[in-house]
C-alpha cells in the first residue's frame, strides 16, 4: 500500500462488520489512525484488534450514531488519542431483522420502522458530520454510504430507501456547507455487496436474479466498496466533491430486460 493516509486520522461508523471492517481495515492498511465504531462493542472491538494484529493504528468506539450525546462522546475519544479527524466514513445503517426486516409493505408498515430507520441511517450521518467537521481544523474528506436503493424504487424497503435517497441530497449539502473549508462530502451507491449477512439473508433464486441485473460477470466485494472509499477520502479525489458514485458492476446502468435477456442465453 502507498502510505497515503500516513498521519491522517478516520473514523469509520458501522465499523464492526462487511464494508465498515473493510475501509476501517483499508484506511489504517494505507497509513491512517483509525477510529472504528460501532453499535456493537465485541465487532467493533475485533475490528480494531484485527487491524493491529496486522501492524495497523485502530481504537474500538462503542456508540449508537443515532444518539448525539454518544456521538459527541465518541469524536471526543478520537480526538483526545490522536488530536483530529481527517477522514469520515459514515457508514452504519439499520439492517437487523426488526428494522430493515420488517421495512415491507408501506400500508402495513410500523411507524416504528420507518423512525428508527430514519433515526440510524440518515440522523446518524447527520450527527457523525455534526461533530467531526469541527474536528478537521485542516478540511478533511467525508464519504457516506448510500446505495442503489436511493436510486431506483422496490416493492419493498420504502424506508431504508428514502433514507439512502435523502442521504444524497445531504452529500450536496455538506459539500456545500464546508467547502471553503477544505471539507469534501461524496457518497458511494452500492448495489448488492456479498457479505455474509446478505448472502444468507438471499435465496439462491433471489442471488441468481441479481447475477442475472449485474452487466459485469462479477458482484462487488466489500474491498472493492473499500478501494472507491479510499480513493474518495484520498487526495487523488481532491477536486470531487457533492457527488454520488455508484458502484455495482452495471446494475443500474442498462435496460434489464436486455441484459436479462442475454444472460440466459448464456446459460
Ligand atoms: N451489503 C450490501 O449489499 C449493501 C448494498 C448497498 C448499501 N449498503 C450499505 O452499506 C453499509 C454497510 O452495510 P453492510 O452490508 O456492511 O452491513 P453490516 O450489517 O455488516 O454493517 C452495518 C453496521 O452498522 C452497525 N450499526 C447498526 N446500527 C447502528 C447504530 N445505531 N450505531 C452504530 N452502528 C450501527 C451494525 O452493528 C453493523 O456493524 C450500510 O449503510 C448499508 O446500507 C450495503
Amino acid at each position: 500500500m502507498t502510505g497515503r493516509f500516513d498521519g491522517r486520522v478516520a473514523l469509520v461508523t458501522g465499523a464492526a462488520s462487511g464494508i465498515g471492517a473493510a475501509c476501517a481495515a483499508r484506511l489504517a492498511a494505507e497509513g491512517a489512525c483509525v477510529g472504528v465504531l460501532d453499535l456493537r462493542a465485541a465487532g467493533a472491538k475485533a475490528t480494531a484488534a484485527a487491524i493491529r494484529a496486522r501492524g495497523g493504528t485502530a481504537t474500538a468506539l462503542t456508540c449508537d450514531v443515532s444518539d448525539e450525546k454518544q456521538v459527541e462522546e465518541a469524536v471526543a475519544t478520537l480526538v483526545a488519542s490522536f488530536g483530529r479527524v481527517d477522514v469520515l466514513h459514515s457508514n452504519a445503517a439499520a439492517l437487523d431483522r426488526e428494522v430493515y426486516g420488517r421495512d415491507r409493505e408501506l400500508d402495513a408498515l410500523d411507524v416504528a420502522v420507518w423512525d428508527r430507520t430514519m433515526e440510524v441511517n440518515l440522523r446518524g450521518a447527520m450527527l457523525m458530520v455534526k461533530h467531526t467537521v469541527p474536528a478537521m481544523p485542516d478540511g478533511g474528506a467525508i464519504v457516506l454510504t448510500s446505495s442503489v436503493s436511493a436510486l431506483v424504487g422496490d416493492t419493498v424497503h420504502a424506508a431504508y430507501g428514502a433514507s439512502k435517497s435523502a442521504l444524497i441530497g445531504f452529500t450536496r449539502y455538506v459539500a456545500t456547507m464546508y467547502g471553503a473549508r477544505g471539507v469534501r462530502c461524496n457518497a458511494v451507491a452500492p448495489a448488492l455487496v456479498l457479505t455474509p449477512a446478505a448472502q444468507q439473508a438471499l435465496t439462491p433464486a433471489q442471488l441468481a436474479d441479481k447475477a442475472a441485473e449485474r452487466l459485469l460477470p462479477w458482484a462487488c466485494t466489500v474491498d472493492d466498496v473499500a478501494s472507491l472509499v479510499s480513493f474518495l477520502a484520498s487526495d487523488e479525489s481532491r477536486c470531487v466533491t457533492g457527488q454520488t458514485l455508484v458502484i455495482d458492476s452495471g446494475t443500474l446502468a442498462h435496460r434489464p430486460q436486455h441484459a436479462i435477456q442475454r444472460w440466459r442465453e448464456h446459460q
